[in-house]
């Protein structure tokens, strides 16, 4: 039997426009503010969606419960496979040893372990880097440094800004990604 699909979100929910797109069974979209991903994305395509809002990101943020929390909801409907699309809240340790641990995904916009955080575009185009890319990989406690799943080179063109690269990179990630929840959904 085929395992149920959460996808964590923060922003402008293409990736997550690209699975629904291509057919994925997304049960639940959990989004830690007001975004693109529930205030349209999820709704256009009749996907439940959650909205656990993150007030405070100052330095005494509760992570913990608010984990708890993250983590409960999921339970709750069940989810087996967790695949995180533009998630801005880094969950806490304790999550990692609870039951979804080992089913909890993240896809970044760079050829890890190059440009790790949430400036890779940017970063990779600093350096001046000639490829860069995007991985897909398991998450873990420590940010972006999780198993290797899948990976695709994307082109620096030498006119690109931010906006122009991160585009071409998630041209990738939206045909990339959906194939690896498909797979990982039949597992
Ligand atoms: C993607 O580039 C992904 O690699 C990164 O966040 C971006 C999400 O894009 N983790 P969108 O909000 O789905 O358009």
């Amino acid at each position: 039997m085929e395992r149920k699909l959460a996808v964590p979100a923060s922003g402008t929910g293409s990736l997550l426009e690209a699975m629904c797109e291509k057919g994925l069974p997304v049960e639940l979209v959990v989004a830690d503010r007001r975004c693109r991903a529930i205030d349209v994305v999820a709704p256009k395509y009749g996907v439940p969606f959650v909205l656990l809002e993150r007030t405070d990101f100052s330095d005494s943020f509760d992570r913990v419960n608010y984990t708890a929390r993250f983590e409960q909801t999921l339970l709750d409907r069940g989810i087996g496979v967790v695949a995180m699309a533009g998630f801005m809240t880094v969950l806490a340790d304790k999550f990692f040893g609870g039951p979804l641990a080992d089913d909890l995904i993240n896809i970044h916009p760079s050829l890890l372990p190059a440009f790790k955080g949430d400036h890779a575009v940017r970063d990779a185009l600093a350096y001046g880097v000639k490829v860069t890319g995007t991985t897909i990989h398991k998450a873990t406690p420590e940010i972006d440094v999780g198993p290797i799943i899948a990976q695709e080179v994307v082109q620096v063109m030498p006119d690109d800004t931010v906006e122009i690269l991160h585009e071409r990179i998630k041209r990738v990630e939206r045909r990339l990604y959906p194939a690896v929840i498909r797979t990982l959904l039949q597992q």
